[in-house]
């Protein structure tokens, strides 16, 4: 395929070619350079040769702990244009800003309230994203015209690392082409990015899995526009204070744009149509099990081919159908389950299924995020028991 070929040859012995599953949906014209790094303690020539690529104007995409982001310089108008152009992502939904020292939060919000600075202060660097009221200095191309930006410290290595280097803001979406699953490895970023992007740096998998959480601080009481990878317990125990959980962040429909402009676009989607069965009681597992099965026959009598999303406890019981299953992990460790998702939708569409049937999970902790993400890759379809 033209453009595909990886480079390596004379990028230095840190640059490795990869080229497994490209989609050949695209004209994919440009060079892209995949570097391999070591997450704890990525190459500094990398890091310095990705910067420089950023601040040319160039599109780099980087492991962060919760996903892979898409990085643009956040000062450059151009290169931020491009990010939804390559991502196909609507020009009305905003970029994370991505900082490398809490003070950097300052010259990008018009007013930080104390407690988004407590906030920053405890879980910074990590899976936190505050909205704060955006300062004249942001660009309106990374906030789609809103008068609010979303602002985030990373805590892996390699993107904190970036930032410093490139001495300014990272602007950076999750590194998938719009409305599919966000990308936890790079081979998933290759799958969509590849020849479109001028650098991919591998660190292997990201240690969440999920995006990051973000909570709105300009309203009161704030307000949790996405659950992600930090349970919103914590923000809430951190603040002392309750944090308003709107139906649209618990997937259960979509906001105004001005409030929360990703809502409105189905996300986080595999390819085939997706039911989600959702259960009262948990407790009995059986009950979903048998709505799982009847679903799963009645389209699998429609000639489909079915997968079923399932976990641990339950993989048995499918055993004697003639659909796909796949494993999501055990309900007691919701943890490695948010890490694997986006993976395991992924994975469904490779199965090349016609038909997704995901069971639901408790809302507990981190299971508020990932009801939030299977609601929405279903693009709200679910069968309530
Ligand atoms: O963990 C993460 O947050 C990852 C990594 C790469 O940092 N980034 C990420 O970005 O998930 P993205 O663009 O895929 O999702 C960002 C979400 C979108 O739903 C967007 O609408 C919302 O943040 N957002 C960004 N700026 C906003 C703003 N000013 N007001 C409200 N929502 C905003
Ligand atoms: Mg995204």
């Amino acid at each position: 395929m033209e453009g595909c070929e990886s480079d390596g040859g004379d990028e230095g012995s840190w640059a490795k070619p990869i080229f497994k599953g490209l989609s050949p949906m695209r004209t994919r014209a440009m060079r892209t350079v995949v570097y391999k790094v070591d997450p704890e303690h990525p190459n500094p020539e990398v890091i310095r040769a990705s910067a420089q690529v950023l601040r040319g104007g160039g599109l780099v995409a980087f492991p962060t702990e919760t996903v892979y982001g898409l990085g643009a310089l956040a000062s450059d108008p151009r290169a931020v244009l491009r990010v939804f152009e390559v991502k196909r992502r609507p020009p009305d939904n905003p970029l994370i800003l991505h900082i490398c020292e809490v003070d950097q939060l300052f010259e990008l919000a018009n007013r930080v309230p104390e407690d988004a600075l407590k906030l920053a202060e405890k879980f910074w660097p990590g899976p936190l994203t505050l909205v704060l009221s955006k300062s004249p200095r942001v660009i309106k191309e990374v906030t789609g015209g809103l008068e609010k930006v979303a602002v985030r410290m990373p805590a892996h290595p390699v993107a904190l690392a970036l930032v410093k280097e490139v001495g300014e803001p990272i602007a950076a979406p999750s590194a998938n082409i719009s409305g599919r699953p966000s990308p936890t490895e790079a081979q998933h970023v290759i799958e969509d990015l590849y020849g479109l992007v001028e650098v991919i740096i591998d660190a292997g998998e990201t240690v969440h899995g999920l995006e990051s959480t973000i909570i709105d601080m300009t309203t009161d009481p704030p307000t949790l526009l996405r659950p992600g990878a930090l349970p919103v317990d914590a923000v809430e125990a951190a603040l002392g204070r309750r944090v308003a959980i709107p139906g649209f962040a618990r997937g259960l429909g979509e906001a105004e744009a001005a409030l929360a402009p990703g809502t409105k676009y189905r996300h986080y989607a595999p390819r085939a149509p997706m039911v989600v069965v959702e259960s009262s009681d948990y407790g009995d597992l059986s009950r979903v099990v048998a709505a799982v099965s009847e679903l799963a026959r009645e389209k699998m009598a429609e000639g489909l081919r079915v997968c079923i999303l399932c976990t641990e406890e339950t993989k048995p019981a499918y055993s004697g159908l003639q659909a796909i299953t796949l494993c999501l992990g055990s309900r007691g460790e919701v943890f490695s389950i948010a890490r694997r998702l986006f993976k395991v939708l992924r994975e469904a569409d490779a199965t090349g299924c016609e038909f997704i049937v995901a069971e639901g999970l408790e809302e507990r902790g981190l299971g508020l995020a990932i009801m939030n993400r299977l609601r929405k890759a279903s693009g709200f379809r679910i069968v309530r028991i």
